[in-house]
Parts: structure tokens; sequence; C-alpha cells
């Protein structure tokens, strides 16, 4: 399986979604680094016009700018059109699991932001049930870091602090930790976010509940769109 060429395909087909004008969120990870690769296209082909992009983190930032993709901020468009980012697990409802990259927090921000937010990923990310695959990343604020430790044991999690290529512990964006907490198969994503969402120095939680409006999976046997509140099955 060519997990590269699915990845593209994904990719590609919600740039479909993509008009001349809109405000467009930039997602962070290799899937979508294929979107921006062929927005960038074509705006160079004049396929398209009038884009302004505004991305998920600083490395897709530095991405977009190379590519020649015009940015704005949240600031100036509080309000985006359509963004196109990536997920590390999927569940039949829409729901995900995000924050591979590291950056959950923009990229919570910035789908709460979207008109639409369509989730762009190979068959790989595909589970009946979140957890099973991937562990949510919580970002922490460094000050007692090691209390959500604790509090997040008491969730039933085996929390590990995530660390950068150099061996120490890797920041965020924002300057905070990352705590990779390893539930195993969570029964009830809205509870475990709740109980996150309450607890001061957590500063954001990797699940992403009700938020995805679209997901394009691209499978060995074809290019799948599923819109949040169809039955959706997997199969
Ligand atoms: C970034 O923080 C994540 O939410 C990404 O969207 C996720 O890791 C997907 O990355 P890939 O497209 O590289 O699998």
């Amino acid at each position: 399986m060519d997990l590269s060429a699915l990845k593209q395909q994904a990719a590609e087909r919600a740039v479909d979604f993509v008009e001349s004008g809109m405000v467009l969120g930039l997602g962070h990870g290799s899937t979508t680094l294929f979107a921006l690769r062929w927005i960038a296209h074509l705006l160079q082909t004049g396929q398209l016009r009038d884009i302004l992009g505004i991305p998920c983190s600083t490395h897709v930032e530095a991405d977009a700018q190379k590519l020649g993709i015009p940015l704005t901020t949240l600031d100036e468009h509080p309000v985006i059109d359509l963004t196109i980012d990536g997920a590390d697990e999927l569940d039949p409802q829409l729901n995900l699991i995000k924050g591979g990259g590291g950056a959950l927090l923009r990229e919570k921000i910035v789908a709460q932001a979207s008109r639409r937010e369509i989730i762009v990923v190979d068959q790989t990310k595909l589970s009946p049930t979140l957890g099973i695959q991937w562990p949510v990343p919580v970002e922490v604020v460094p000050f007692g870091w090691r209390a959500q430790v604790a509090y997040l044991e008491s969730l039933g999690a085996r929390p590990i602090l995530r660390l950068g290529d150099d061996g120490t512990s890797f920041t965020t964006d924002q300057g905070n930790l990352i705590l990779d907490c390893h539930f195993g198969p969570i029964q009830d994503p809205a509870k475990l976010a709740e109980q996150m969402n309450g607890r001061a120095g957590i500063v954001e939680h990797g699940l992403f509940l009700g938020l995805a409006t679209d997901a394009i999976i691209a499978k060995e046997s074809g290019i799948y769109h599923l819109k949040n509140g169809e039955s959706n099955d997997h199969d």
C-alpha cells in the first residue's frame, strides 16, 4: 500500500471544495501538505485566485510561505470559510484524535472558527473507537505539569511526556508541554473531554468532537467522502 499516494489523493480531493476568494485554514501534517502544494499549484496556474490562508502552526506558516500561498491571521479574519486538516484517528461519527504534530491548540481554535472543517486521512486512521490506535495528546502549561500527570492517571490514562528530536521535552508553539495519554479504547469521549476541559493547567486536548463537518478518506478501494450526521460505518 502506497500511503503517500493515498494521502495525496485525499488532500487533492478536499481542495476541490476550495473556491476563489476563500479564507482557508491550513492544517498541520504530511497529508495536509499535499493540499497546500495543490492549492499553490492552482494559484500559480490561475485556477484559483484571492485565497488567504491561516496556518495552524509556525511550521505550516513556513511551508505556506515557501509555496507562495498568501497568509492572513484570525484577528484579521475571525471567520474561516474552509479548513483542510489531517487527523491521527477518526471514528465513524467523525470524532477525531489530533495533535500528533503538536499543533492541537491552534488546530482546534481554527476548527472552531471554521464554517467547514474537512479532514483528510488515509485508511490507516480509521478506528471503531477513539483511543485504540493513538494516545490523546494533552497540552499542559509547564508550571506544575506533574500534577497534570497525576490527574490524567486518575482518569485512567498512562501519560508520557513528549520529547523532541533532541531528547528534551517537546514544546508547542505556545511554549507548553505535551503529555501523550494512552487511555486505550475511549467509551465516552465527551465525558473525558469534559473532565480535561475543567482542569486548570490543561490548556487543550486532542479530542476533536463534533468539529469535523466532512472527512475525505483515501483507501486502496477508492476515495470516500463522509459527512457529519450521516451514517458512516467506515466500510
Ligand atoms: C497535527 O497536530 C495533527 O493533528 C495532524 O493533523 C496529524 O498528526 C496528521 O498528520 P499526518 O497527515 O502526517 O498523518
